[in-house]
């Protein structure tokens, strides 16, 4: 386990002691999985970040170190609100120069994190290493992905809750087509296209599975 997967796991789940001879991602998923018994949305995410990140740096050929690190530690310090972009970027230059990480990478790391804030922009950003963060981060809250990570989420605050409610609180999410138009990198905007298109027709297709409007009377024809 790297050391920063393993302070993105100590930040952000209730698990204390992932650690041990086993430190494969199988392993580790396999330690969360017997330790939490709720939904943990921002280990979700980030470890979703992470995937998303490194595999647009390999198709960018960017640098994958700086990329990884920044995708661990980019929500960090997710419980400073607004400010979690700038706190995160303090906190990676803190932390990664007691590691072994390049010391001569770890301003690109902190600079990356310092990028990610928010969910569009009016201006690109122009550092390779801040666009895959900011894609892959913004990638993670469309389609599918966002489906379930934003129902589960609802669902493990334990409040009352119906299948209709959820359809009714997805309509509320009008930022998603600008923070399409805010990706970077080609690859990443065909995805979020995708995405979009895949996000509403799940919502749509329950909305149709809730009404009965499937049941077709013609079938009895
Ligand atoms: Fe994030």
């Amino acid at each position: 386990m790297s050391a920063m997967q393993n302070a993105a796991e100590t930040e952000m789940t209730e698990h204390d002691t992932v650690s041990g001879p086993d430190s494969s991602a199988a392993g580790m998923s396999a330690a969360i999985s017997r330790k939490s018994l709720g939904y943990n949305y921002r280990w979700e995410h980030v470890t979703s970040v992470v995937t998303l990140a490194l595999k647009l740096a390999h198709i960018l050929k960017a640098d994958e170190e700086v990329v990884e690190a920044a995708a661990w530690l980019h929500d960090i310090t997710k419980e400073d609100g607004e400010e979690h972009a700038n706190t995160g970027a303090e906190f990676a230059g803190d932390f990664l120069v007691e590691t072994d990480f390049p010391q001569e990478k770890i301003e690109q790391v902190a600079q990356a994190i310092a990028d990610h804030k928010g969910l569009w922009r009016e201006s690109p950003l122009t550092n390779l290493s801040s666009m895959i963060l900011w894609d892959a981060d913004k990638l993670s809250k469309l389609g599918l992905t966002a489906v379930i990570h934003w129902t589960s989420m609802l669902l493990a605050r334990q409040e009352p809750l119906t299948a209709a409610g959820l359809v009714e609180l997805k309509q509320n999410l009008d930022w998603q087509q600008k923070t399409v138009k805010s990706l970077h990198a080609r690859p990443a905007q065909d995805a979020a296209k995708q995405r979009l298109i895949a996000y509403e027709l799940f919502w749509t297709n329950l909305e149709i599975e809730l009404s009965g409007a499937d049941i077709l009377s013609k079938s009895l024809d």
